[in-house]
């Protein structure tokens, strides 16, 4: 999986060492509540279990990957991913995600939309043809970065996950 750097980021796979900041990011309930299952994270066994589904996780795509994020200058601040998105029980889909989680002393800074905005264009440059975006309907800090990516809002919609998300869809230029 490829190493990114963006204007000031650094993407790149996680590693087994960066399981006390996953520890420390899905430990934070602000964090965490937006996270799948939205369960806090309080062990770092569970930190750890995390980052090895990881590669099963991304899949085999090319463009796929979960990706580490950190600042040449203050180090890691969060995740951002592109990955295979599970459509919905009895669903015929086939969709690429792409998705962010940032250290709350990172927020503010627009460093999601610039993480976001590196696997866009990995994942355009891939040929992949559109990516979606899902959120928790309440989530209005992550819908505000799919606005900040461009993203057609979808609406409510329960295509994936078997759950009601608002989603979003960035077609390739
Ligand atoms: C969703 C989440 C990643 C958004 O983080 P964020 O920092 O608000 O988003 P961005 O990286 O796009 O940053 C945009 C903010 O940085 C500000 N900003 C500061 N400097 C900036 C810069 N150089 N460039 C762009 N934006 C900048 C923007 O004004 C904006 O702030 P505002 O919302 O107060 O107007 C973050 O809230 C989070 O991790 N939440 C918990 C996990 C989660 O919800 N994940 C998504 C699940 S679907």
């Amino acid at each position: 999986m490829a190493i990114i750097e963006t204007e000031r980021l650094t993407l790149r796979p996680f590693t087994t060492d960066d399981a006390d900041f996953v520890l420390d990011l899905f430990g934070r309930p602000e964090v965490a509540r937006w996270s799948g299952s939205g369960e806090l994270m309080t062990h770092r066994d569970e930190a750890v279990a995390r980052i090895v589904r990881q590669p099963g996780r991304a899949g085999d795509h090319p463009a796929a990957g979960i990706f580490h994020v950190s600042t040449r200058a203050a180090g890691a601040v969060g995740m951002a991913m592109l990955v295979p998105i599970p459509a919905s029980t009895c669903l015929d889909r086939d969709d690429l995600e792409i998705g962010w989680h940032l250290h709350p002393d990172a927020w503010g800074n627009g460093y999601a939309t610039e993480a976001a905005s590196a696997l866009v264009a990995r994942g355009f440059g891939l040929g992949v043809p559109a990516l979606h975006a899902v959120t928790h309907p309440d989530n209005v800090a992550s819908q505000a970065v799919c606005g900040r990516l461009g993203m057609t809002d979808l609406g409510l919609r329960t295509d994936w996950y078997d759950k009601e998300l608002r989603a979003f869809r960035l077609d390739r230029p």
